[in-house]
């Protein structure tokens, strides 16, 4: 049997059809079901639902043998019990410092408030910059609007969020997708399988980055 972490919303939508093309299609619908087990149609795998950032977790801890999370979550976690074999192209989006626009740079130490706070130690830290990191578990934007923090670090993709917020975009500290990640173990124990699918899903990516060139 193989297990496969997801997290409910956006990552599952984007990655349902991906596994649907690899022939896995879970039996029940998440969202109208309470169960977090998803048996499939094949009967060699089912599906963990999860929240998004425990899934490096599940994962690492062979609770799953492999997981869909993204490029922002695995960063933050700082595991090294995993492989990461494949980017999926799949959640794209930007992590970023975000602000109010044209504010004078603070002076007394930057106060940023964001749920990636190992990250953003690191990116600050690289730039020289002295940040005291506030922990926070959603809605990023408000922090600044109410005198929390300075800037966010948070996650953007349209923009809209920003806008709304009337915040600007700053600096882009990285790239993000969702990728595909793998049990060190579970490589291991179940390497025909697990390479089989990974191969399977690598070759529908590229199929469909190159439908989009
Ligand atoms: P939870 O629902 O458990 O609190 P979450 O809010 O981070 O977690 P999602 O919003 O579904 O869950 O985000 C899951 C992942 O999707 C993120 O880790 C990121 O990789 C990606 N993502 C988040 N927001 C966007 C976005 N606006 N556009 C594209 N991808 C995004
Ligand atoms: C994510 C992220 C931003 C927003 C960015 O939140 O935390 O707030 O998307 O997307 P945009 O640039 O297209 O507006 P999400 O919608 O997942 O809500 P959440 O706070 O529940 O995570």
């Amino acid at each position: 049997m193989l297990t496969i972490a997801v997290s409910k919303g956006r990552i599952y939508q984007e990655a349902l059809p991906l596994l649907a093309e690899a022939g896995i299609v879970p039996s029940v619908d998440p969202d109208k079901s309470r169960k977090l087990i998803l048996p499939t149609e094949r009967d060699d795998v089912q599906l963990v639902i999860i929240r998004a950032a425990d899934v490096p977790t599940y994962v690492e801890y062979g609770a799953a043998d492999l997981g869909i999370a993204g490029k922002d979550v695995l960063v933050e976690y700082e595991g090294e019990g995993l492989y990461e074999p494949l980017d999926l192209g799949i959640a794209r989006c930007r992590l970023m410092t975000a602000g109010p626009p044209g504010r004078p740079v603070a002076s007394r130490r930057l106060r940023v408030a964001t749920k990636y706070v190992n990250t953003a130690k690191r990116f600050f830290a690289r730039r020289g910059v002295q940040a005291e990191v506030i922990k926070l578990y959603g809605s990023m934007e408000l922090a600044p609007l109410v005198g929390l923090a300075d800037c966010i670090v948070d996650l953007v993709d349209t923009g809209n969020t920003l806008r709304a917020n009337g915040l600007a975009p700053q600096e882009l500290i990285m790239d993000i997708s969702s990728r595909l990640v793998v049990n060190k173990a579970a490589m291991k124990m179940k390497h025909g399988p697990i390479t089989e699918l990974a191969g399977h899903l690598a070759r529908i990516v590229s199929a469909r980055a190159a439908r989009e060139r």
